[in-house]
Formats: structure tokens, sequence, C-alpha cells
């Protein structure tokens, strides 16, 4: 397996231009099983979770192709295929987004049931509960969700948490039922809102999204449609806290700030300047880092996936900061890494409790999640000497080309091959 070696405190200078969302990319190529016709997509990010839901929607018979840069065509007009399998869902939960598409379209869905994952249950019993009151008749057997209904009717559904993929699947399902469904307490996160933008401009009736009550009318067809990916503003986030680690200046273009408020406010707490530019911001390091409290939550709140990143951020600031994950019961996966490096961190339930350090030192480290070893990458960078970060496959499932882009800003970074 793949390890990235880097050799820490260079400080980080220059620009970056952050590439298109992976959690915004892959509910909207699910969303491609709804519509006829073909369906052009621009500023896909190159990573391993789209690879995996093109097979996934590839396993559908859905005909794919991918253009130049971050083009792709996506055809499903002769969709005959309703499984996902799991050897692929068991590489990528996010598969589970193809589920209410699929029911809606096909009228029948054979999905293996994503298990736990490293940073929690994660359940999906939402997306369940609200396909059945869609009209769906859904069991479960040998470790696989069977979905099928004579047709999808539209219902009032509130959802006890506001979960992401489970308003996605939802919102999706809606589309073509017959009839009105509101879906309250719904999921806010702007890659939702980019998902709404998609299905309404394939014919769909959804206004609300973005707010906790989302309405969709449902239509009895949907055309593809073109669309531009919007930029990822947890790579966003990352690369901020990249330039507050290494004392950096970063220019970080194709970044919206609109969705980034709880991030930016955070780390300007830190004492990191952050200045918005035309196209994105500008982000100014500080030699002496100010403790700050963090609490993850829900879209507008502080995001699950920048808090390992903060995290490291914090292991360096003056004083005693709290960091408190409210939305997956495991997410502290990176503590352990980041105590081998230097850091001191205390874990009490859901709270990390954390005492600045003059500084990390460098160490070999791995972790079992997405933004868990992104955090690692980040230690690496604020850390003297050398860090080696193994099972590098977490990274390239969600980070387009990160060693390359750090290296572009001077840190000394490699890719080194198995
Ligand atoms: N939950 C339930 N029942 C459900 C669904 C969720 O109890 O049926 C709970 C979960 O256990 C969790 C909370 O609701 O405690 C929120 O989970 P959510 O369903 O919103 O998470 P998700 O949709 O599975 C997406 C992102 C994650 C991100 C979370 C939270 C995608 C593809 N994934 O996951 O992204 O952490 O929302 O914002 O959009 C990542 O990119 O690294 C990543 C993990």
């Amino acid at each position: 397996m793949d390890k990235i070696v880097i050799h820490g405190g260079e400080r980080l200078v220059g620009e970056v231009t952050i590439s298109g969302s992976k959690n915004a990319t892959l509910p909207i190529f699910a969303s491609s099983l709804l519509a006829e016709g073909e369906n052009r997509l621009h500023g896909v990010p190159d990573l391993k979770d789209v690879k995996t839901i093109c097979e996934v929607l590839k396993n559908l018979r859905v005909k794919i192709a991918r253009g130049k840069g971050g083009d792709y065509l996506l055809d499903s007009t002769d969709l005959i295929g309703h499984e996902a399998p799991y050897n692929l869902v068991k590489t990528m939960r996010a598969s589970i987004l193809v589920l209410g598409p699929l029911v809606a379209r096909t009228k029948r869905a054979l999905i293996s049931l994503p298990g736990g994952c490293a940073i929690g249950a994660r359940p999906i019993n939402l997306h369940l509960e609200g396909l059945e009151k869609l009209g769906a008749e859904i069991q479960l057997r040998h470790g696989y969700i069977e979905a099928k209904t004579k047709g999808l009717r539209g219902a009032d559904i509130c959802l006890d948490v506001p979960t992401v993929t489970g308003t996605e699947n939802l919102m999706m399902a809606a589309a073509l039922a017959k009839g009105e469904t509101v879906i309250e307490n719904a999921a806010m996160e702007p890659e939702v809102v980019e998902l709404a933008e998609v299905l309404n401009k394939m014919g769909a009736n959804i206004s609300g999204a973005g707010s906790s009550i989302i309405r969709i009318k449902g239509t009895r067809r949907l055309m593809a449609t073109e669309h531009t990916i919007i930029p990822d503003r947890i790579e966003a986030g990352t690369f901020m806290v990249a330039a507050g680690v290494t004392n950096g200046n970063i220019h970080i273009r194709n970044c919206d700030f609109e969705h980034m408020e709880a991030v930016v406010n955070k780390l300007r707490e830190a004492g990191i300047e952050i200045l918005r530019e035309d196209d994105g911001a500008r982000v100014i390091g500080n030699k002496r880092i100010k403790s700050v409290d963090v609490k993850t939550l829900p879209y507008p709140g502080f995001p699950t996936d920048m808090q390992a990143q903060i995290m490291v951020l914090m292991t360096i600031a003056k004083g005693l900061s709290v960091i408190s994950e409210t939305i997956f019961e495991n997410r502290f996966i990176h503590v352990g890494e980041l105590r081998r490096m230097g850091a001191r961190i205390k874990v009490e339930g859901n709270r990390a409790i954390i005492n600045g350090v003059k500084g990390l030192s460098g160490a070999p480290v791995m972790a079992t999640d997405l933004r868990a070893s992104a955090s690692l990458v980040l230690a690496g960078l604020a850390a003297e000497g050398e860090t080696e970060v193994s099972r590098v496959y977490h990274l390239d499932r969600g980070y387009d080309k990160l060693e390359e882009k750090l290296a572009n800003l001077g840190a000394h970074i490699r890719r080194v091959k198995a």
C-alpha cells in the first residue's frame, strides 16, 4: 500500500485550486438514474469514491463516458439493472444513494446493506422508513435491502435527525412519486441544495432545499441536464488549516465563502487571517494560534468533516481547547496517532480536551478514515522531522491530488508507491 512521506516545517505559500465537491458529486451521479437522456457534468473531482459510484452505476447499465478534465457524460435511458452488490457498497457507503432513485425509476432495487464504519454505526433506518412512507415495500434479507413498489406516492416525512444522504435519497425518490412530499427536519447542507438544483433542472419541482422543510411535487418524467459541481468546502477548509499550521500564506481559488461560514469564523477566532477574494480566499497563518472550543453540528454548524483537521491546529495552539463531536460516535480515531506525534489530548466521551504544545514531532502514523488521514497529513506538515502516513487509500477516496497540491505550495511531501 502507498505511503505519504512528509518532511515537516515548511511554510506553505502560493496558490491552490479547490476541486469539485465529493459529497455533491456522489448524489448528483446517483440522480442521473432518474432522468432519460445524456447528463453532462463538469468539474467532477478525480477521486476513488467517484470511480466507485461509476462502478455502481455501470452495474445498473448506465452508460458513462469520461471526457477531458472533470467532464462526464452519464446516460441511463436504457436502465435495466437494479442491484448494487456487496463488493461495491462495502467500499463506499454512499452507494446507498442509488436506492431512492432506483425504486422511483424502476420500481425495484436490491442494494447491499452498508455495515458499520470506522467513525460510527451509521444506520440507514431513516432512509428506509422514509421510502416506506413513500410506498416502497422493504425487506432486509441476506445482507441486502430488497425494495419494490407498485408506484411511489407523496408523503409527509419527519426525520428524527437531519441525515444528509437520507434527505438526498428521499428527495430523489419523491421527485418521481405521485403527489406532494414534505420532508421535515431535512438536512440543510449545500450539497443537498445542489442536488435539488440539479433535479429541478431535470424538470423536478422542489422548493425549500437549504431550509429544514423541503417540498417536492412529484413529476412523471425527468430529462437529463448539464451541471457544474460546486467546490469542495471540506477540501477548502483543509487547505485553510494547512495555512494555519504552517504559518503560511495561501490563495485558495474556487472556494465558496458562503458555504464555509462556521469554519472561517472558527479559524479567524484562532488567529488566522482569512480574506475574501473574488474567486475564493487568502489565508494567512499566525505564529501564535489561540485555542478555541469547537462543537460539530449539522449545517450551518461546524462540520464533523473538519473536526480532525481543526484538532491538529489546536494541538499547537496556546492553551486548552475542547472539541465536542456530536454527529458520529467514534470520530476521534486520529487522537491516538496525534498523541504519537507529541500532541496532548484527552478524550472524555464525545469530547476531546487538547492542551496545546510548542510543536509536534514527525512519526509513522495511519488512520482508518478519510478526514482522520487528512488530519495526519496536516500534522506532518506542522511537525519537525519526518512523518509517514500509511493507508493512503483513504485520502485517495476524497482528496483530489492532495500531495501534488501541497507540493506546489512548497511542502516536502512525496508518495511512496507500494
Ligand atoms: N443517522 C441515523 N439514521 C439514518 C441516517 C443517519 O441515525 O438513517 C444518524 C447518523 O448515525 C449520524 C447522523 O444521523 O449520527 C448524521 O449522519 P448522516 O446520515 O447525515 O451522514 P451521511 O449522510 O451518511 C454525509 C457525508 C459524510 C458527513 C455526514 C455528516 C456524504 C456522501 N457523506 O454522510 O461525509 O460526515 O454527512 O455531515 O455526503 C466524508 O466526506 O468524510 C463524510 C463522512
